[in-house]
């Protein structure tokens, strides 16, 4: 059993909630591209479902793959979004963003009725804190929402030669700890030029994780 072999068998099991008719919101890196693939099989048996993504990226993959893609500025609501993370604790509290998709994928999720997050063991932590946090910065007020962000105690890294699909630069945030995501997030939100970040503290309604092999699924408690 590989990593990949567990991210394909997290994202089989999540692809197994989609019903007909749906509207699908797709995430975006290396497990969502398994959940594409998964679904992509499914309509190839007869799904028929309508889906919008988080990327351009996941958008092409989808498209590629036969998935109906639609745009999501024409919906309000989804049935179900499935993505990837970088961390996940019991809480169903996510650290997501390393591919630089967290905007648009907390939009998708808050729009869903549903959201899943599917991911290998590796990213099942006690509590999130420790992956770095990206948060997606408006180019024009860089400078003054890094200090903001190095105020609030992150070491930021802007990622160099990186623009996100919305034309906005992205800062890496690592904290020493985190042990208040809650009051982090919010004081991200509050500072002019941030404009979104990959804390997902009330997005997440289950996930699957596939450790060598054994898939559990979580629950919101
Ligand atoms: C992209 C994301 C991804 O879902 C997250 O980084 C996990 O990616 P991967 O499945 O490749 O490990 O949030 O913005």
């Amino acid at each position: 059993m590989t990593i990949d072999d567990d991210k394909r068998l997290a994202a089989q099991a999540a692809v197994a909630e989609v019903r007909d008719g749906m509207v699908v919101g797709l995430g975006t890196g290396s497990t969502a591209a398994f959940a594409i693939a998964a679904l992509a099989a499914r309509i190839a048996d007869g799904l028929h479902i309508q889906a919008v993504a988080t990327s351009e990226a996941s958008a092409h993959a989808a498209f590629a793959a036969g998935i109906v893609v639609r745009d999501f500025a024409d919906f309000a609501t989804l049935d179900l979004a499935i993505d990837g993370a970088d961390e996940v604790d019991a809480r169903l509290w996510a650290i997501k963003g390393a591919g630089g998709a967290m905007l648009r994928e907390k939009a998708v999720a808050a729009a869903a009725r549903r959201m899943i997050v599917i991911a290998d063991g590796s990213k099942h932590v006690a509590a999130i804190g420790a992956a770095k946090l990206p948060v997606e910065v408006l180019p024009f007020a860089r400078a003054f929402v890094v200090a903001q962000l190095e105020i609030l105690g992150a070491t930021v890294t802007v990622r160099p030669d990186y623009e996100t699909d919305n034309g906005n630069l992205v800062a890496d945030c690592r904290f020493a700890a985190m042990p208040d995501p809650r009051a982090l997030a919010a004081a991200i939100d509050a500072i002019p030029g941030a404009l979104g970040h990959g804390l997902f503290l009330d997005e997440v309604d289950a996930a699957y994780i596939a450790s060598r092999g054994v898939v559990t699924r979580l629950k919101r408690p």
